[in-house]
């Protein structure tokens, strides 16, 4: 039997309209910091007529899964064709301009503190993923995420999504438990960590920085929740779809997360330090050192 959660467990909702909310709007940190995620229904992200016709998977270049945009350097990646550069950097950066206006508004309590922001354009129908990715990137079965290359060093992964199909097709999630209980069922598998391997890994290149304890934790958690076939039938979890026009916040490193549907995304990605959080003990670094009772850095 499945355990469901239902919508109201997992989500919270915020009616804003506006990607600079009134100042008098409450921040949203504390539903965020207990591993809800935050829906904004009524939030949604206006293409302009002439940006339409990059709603289209042969934008991508067909090496990579979605196109980047890194605004502090500038740099745009899986862009196929030259020709379509100019104007999804101009969308990107535009998106990136709204997406920090937002946070200034909802979350300011972190607006100092976010750093290393890239936002990603997501072309491909989320059904195309299955059938070409190994498990371990199949982010269709529920994850936290994690980053192989890119070791968080405890710091926390927060994210923006919005739904943009013009079609009116929704992104369909499956959104799991809190971190605690999941940490609790899966500590007893996770948890091996060589720090010469990651001495190694950072030399050779592999990591951009060193791979902690808890960055290998945290990756050998998502692998296991992958991995583990009656946790994705029957672990704690409520299905939602996300209307196109509305966008969601959360951290996808607490949040176990799925995406079952949908074409036609944007996402917004900052990192995080832990001093930033409110409840920095409801974090995944916290909850897994009080769990195995020693410091994960
Ligand atoms: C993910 O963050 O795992 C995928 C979310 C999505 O593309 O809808
Ligand atoms: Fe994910």
């Amino acid at each position: 039997m499945s355990q469901p959660l239902t919508a109201h467990q997992v989500l919270q909702r915020c009616d804003t309209d506006c990607w600079q909310p009134a100042p008098e709007t409450p921040s949203q940190v504390s539903a965020l910091e207990r591993g809800k995620v935050l829906w904004l229904p009524r939030l949604a992200f206006a293409l302009r007529p002439e940006e339409l016709p990059l709603l289209d998977e042969a934008v991508v270049d067909p090496r990579r899964k979605n196109i980047s945009f890194q605004p502090d350097s500038g740099r745009l990646k899986g862009v196929a064709d030259a020709q379509h550069d100019a104007p999804i950097r101009a969308l990107m950066q535009r998106h990136h301009v709204a997406a920090q206006q937002l946070l200034a508004g909802l979350l300011p309590e972190y607006l100092p503190w976010v750093h290393s922001p890239m936002n990603t354009l997501r072309l491909h129908p989320v059904s195309g993923w299955g059938k070409k990715s190994a498990w371990r990137k199949d982010d269709s079965l529920l994850h936290v995420d994690a980053f192989p290359s890119r070791p968080s060093q405890g710091e926390r992964i927060l994210r923006l999504f919005t739904n943009i199909n013009p079609a009116g097709v929704t992104r369909d999630w499956r959104i799991g438990e809190p971190f605690a209980p999941l940490a609790q069922r899966f500590h007893g598998r996770i948890g091996s960590w060589s720090p010469v391997n990651s001495w190694l890994q950072h030399r050779l290149g592999l990591t951009r920085g060193r791979r902690t304890h808890y960055d290998a934790m945290m990756l050998q958690l998502h692998d296991a929740m992958k991995a583990d076939d009656s946790y994705q039938k029957q672990g704690p979890q409520a299905a939602f779809a996300f209307p196109s026009g509305s966008s969601w916040i959360c951290f996808p490193d607490q949040t176990p997360h799925a995406a079952m549907g949908g074409q036609f995304m944007l996402e917004h990605t900052w990192m995080l330090p832990l001093n930033a959080l409110q409840h920095p003990e409801r974090s995944p670094l916290r909850i897994l050192e009080a769990l195995t009772g020693q410091p994960l850095l």
